[in-house]
């Protein structure tokens, strides 16, 4: 998609961290935004401070990982704006830091329920009506390095981002096809400087450390920018965790067990979990 300007742009989890900055980084573009969020208070806030900038928002309250809100919100959109070009499904937690067999079932549920019922419900509430209208448009799915790589300690995050990318790959299969005009992307950070670790419950504390240190969230919504404008499927924005990935594919070629590795370290089996 070249054109930014006037067009609209969808974002979940637009509340914090990457969602608002795609928002920010879109209203800076001249897109209208109509913005997604399971957290009323902070999503007005959102919509506020955009709107005072001149920004052109809608905001829907909104849990994605509910069919009937995706509904709700792929309709709020059309209402108002006729058009959605450029859906980003966001919104995601992480969880606990336990070994696979300690994770509970609530967890479990709720992981994959957001991260990627999330993904799932945005695609079916929203792409066939993008295909219906006939233009150019792109549907960027927030995986996540951990879509690409595995670890111990935080399984459920693990299988649902590996999911939303296979959920992805093949969604862009399907619109290839189908002949659409419509491109996709998976968005696959590794660490990113947001709020994740405030709003899932039992997050690490070693993995916060992390976040706390990672790339600002505007430094990912160019590389979506960049990513929408020249078509781009892949979007990987820590070249420090792509030795990870590779040494990941080529040990499964060549038959090798997987090696665990935390944050790019071995951890010793006297200490399975995380802080
Ligand atoms: N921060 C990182 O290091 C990192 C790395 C890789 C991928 N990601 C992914 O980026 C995406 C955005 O996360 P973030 O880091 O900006 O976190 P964040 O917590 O700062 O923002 C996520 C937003 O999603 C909202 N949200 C949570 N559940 C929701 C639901 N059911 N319905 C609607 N909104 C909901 C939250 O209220 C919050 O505003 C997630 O999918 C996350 O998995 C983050």
């Amino acid at each position: 998609m070249k054109q930014f300007r006037d067009r609209v742009a969808v974002i979940t989890g637009a509340a914090s961290g990457i969602g608002r900055a795609l928002a920010e980084r879109f209203a800076e573009e001249g897109m209208r935004l109509v913005l997604a969020d399971i957290d009323a208070a902070a999503l007005s806030g959102v919509a506020d401070a955009l709107g005072a900038s001149g920004a052109t928002v809608l905001p829907v309250h909104t849990d994605v990982s509910k069919a009937a809100d995706a509904d709700h919100l792929a309709d709020a959109a059309w209402s108002a704006f006729g058009a959605v070009h450029l859906l980003c499904n966001n919104a995601g937690i992480a969880c606990e830091g336990v070994p696979a067999w300690e994770q509970t079932p609530e967890t479990w549920t709720r992981v994959l329920a957001v991260n990627l019922w999330g993904a799932i419900h945005g695609v079916r509430a929203f792409v066939p009506r993008m295909i219906a209208d006939g233009h150019e448009g792109h549907i960027v799915n927030t995986a996540s390095a951990a879509g690409l790589r595995t670890g111990p300690f935080v399984s459920p995050y693990y299988a649902s981002k590996h999911a939303v990318v296979a959920f992805t790959e093949s969604l862009h299969f399907d619109l290839q096809l189908a002949g659409s005009k419509l491109k996709v992307s998976a968005l696959c950070p590794a660490f990113v400087k947001t709020s994740i670790a405030d709003h899932s419950p039992g997050f690490p504390p070693a993995m916060r450390a992390r976040v706390d240190a990672g790339m600002e969230p505007r430094d990912i919504a160019q590389r979506v920018l960049e990513a929408v404008r020249d078509e781009k499927f892949w979007i990987l924005t820590h070249p420090e965790f792509d030795e990870l990935i590779r040494t990941r594919l080529e040990g499964m070629l060549q038959g090798e067990n997987p090696v665990p590795h935390v944050f790019g370290t071995t951890p010793q089996p006297t200490n399975p979990k995380l802080p």
